[in-house]
């Protein structure tokens, strides 16, 4: 059943808020489960519908899972080396099975994501990284064949820091012969988190946050217990609702020490925090100061909170230039955002959005799942009801948004979307 979101404009946030475990950890260190056959289980994993696709992932490769208020996985009856493109095309993360796979079985065919709404979003880095430590790897018929039953350690050079590559072969790289070396490794929390968890199942990892990852290959890995870390882009999301309903909320489990970009910008956007311990309490100003925001690899401000930014810029006093560095086509809710009443402007990868009195509901539609969040984001602050459709997209990646946000005195219901 389809659903939309429906919201009310006004009040301003109040009350306090927990943040989720972390989407964007949670999907690599869930998979990499594969590798140490047993049982791991893993704490505060949010339940999204990305987790579900990797469970449904995981049990047709022949686990067992079972995710309540745990997420717990026996990957010692997995078989199956092949993700399948209904996998993969549902989500990109999915590729993330390949070096996985591979350090179990050294073979590993899984589909080679096509486009997504946020542009190509090509795997050809991690597929160089791959070659780099000795794989062979074959394309047919939209199947990335990967085989490489001795991998061997060597340097691994990105053109640029990707995420998803840098997680691939550092999984990859903890069963192979010897030492990997990843230069040019991404940098974000994510990534680190990865790491610990690996070095739990006995993998050998240094300079995780830094621009060299090393390994040490280890002969197996071994199911571990592990807690997730919070979403920081859960909690940046809930910093930009707080800040344009000029709300005054506490945030419970934030993590400040991978938020200082953007807690830097809001600052100067003119918002007011206060931490004590891992609490932050957050005051939105009354009038928002117009700011430049450049996207940028961790620790810069992240791709992710872009568009939630652009939303909050809008109501601005005065001009403000957000650009996208990261990925070509971000820009889906501009003309939502339009809808909306917002005067932005598209100039090459930069949005100029002119601060206006106020946004004025209507129906918008999300084409992804960030997106969505700024969509929800300028709803709580227009004038009468907004309503944004295709609901499924949100429901990728924050947990329970709709009771969060009512619970701070938002006025937002789920409600059936007809068509
Ligand atoms: N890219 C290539 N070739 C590659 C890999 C990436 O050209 O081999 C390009 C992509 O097309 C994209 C850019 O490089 O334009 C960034 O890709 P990266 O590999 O760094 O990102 P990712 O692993 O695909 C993760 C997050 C994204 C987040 C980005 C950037 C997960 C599951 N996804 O994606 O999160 O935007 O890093 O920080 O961790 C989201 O949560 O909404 C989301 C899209």
């Amino acid at each position: 059943m389809l659903q939309k979101m429906v919201i009310r404009g006004g009040p301003p946030l109040k009350g306090a808020v927990r943040i989720s475990g972390s989407k964007n950890a949670a999907l690599p260190i869930i998979i990499s489960s594969i590798m140490a056959p047993g049982r791991s289980e893993f704490l505060d994993v949010p339940d999204l519908m990305d987790i579900r696709t990797t469970e449904r992932l995981l049990t047709d490769l022949g686990a067992e899972v079972v995710f309540n208020d745990k997420f717990v996985v026996d990957s010692t009856p997995i078989k199956n080396h092949e993700a399948p493109w209904d996998e993969v095309r549902k989500m990109r993360a999915s590729f993330l099975v390949l070096g996985a796979l591979l350090s179990r079985f050294g073979i590993a065919k899984v589909a080679l994501p096509g486009g997504c709404a946020l542009g190509p979003r090509l795997v050809d880095q991690h597929l160089k990284g791959f070659v780099s430590i000795g794989v062979k790897i074959k394309e047919e018929h939209g199947l990335v064949i990967a085989s490489g039953k001795n991998i061997r350690g060597d340097s691994v050079t990105f053109d640029f820091p990707t995420v998803g590559g840098t997680e691939n072969i550092l999984m990859a790289a903890c069963t192979a012969k010897g030492e990997t070396v990843i230069n040019n490794a991404a940098r974000e929390p994510e990534i680190i988190d990865l790491a610990r968890a690996l070095r739990e199942m006995g993998a050998v990892i240094e300079g995780e946050g830094e621009e060299t990852i090393r390994v040490q290959g280890v002969d197996a890995l071994s199911p571990i217990r592990y807690r997730i870390i919070q979403d920081r882009i859960e909690a940046g999301t809930y910093l930009m609702a707080i800040a344009v309903t000029a709300g005054d909320v506490t945030i419970e489990n934030f993590p400040a020490d991978m938020l200082t970009s953007v807690v830097g910008k809001l600052e100067e956007a003119g918002v007011d925090f206060k931490q004590t311990g891992d609490e932050m309490r957050v005051k939105g100003p009354k009038k928002i100061n117009p700011i430049n925001v450049s996207t940028q690899p961790y620790p810069g401000f992240p791709t992710d909170l872009q568009a939630p930014i652009t939303s909050l810029l809008t109501v601005a006093d005065g001009t403000s230039v957000v650009t996208e560095t990261i990925f070509e086509n971000r820009f889906a809710h501009v003309p939502e955002l339009i809808r909306l009443g917002a005067d932005i402007t598209i100039d090459g990868r930069s949005a100029v959005i002119k601060g206006v009195k106020g946004l004025s509901g209507a129906k918008v539609m999300s084409s992804d799942l960030r997106n969505s969040a700024s969509l929800i984001l300028a709803g709580l602050v227009a004038e009468n009801t907004t309503e944004v459709y295709r609901l499924y997209h949100l429901e990728r990646g924050y947990e329970r948004m709709e009771e969060k946000l009512s619970s701070l005195g938002a006025d937002i219901k789920k409600v059936r979307q007809d068509d």
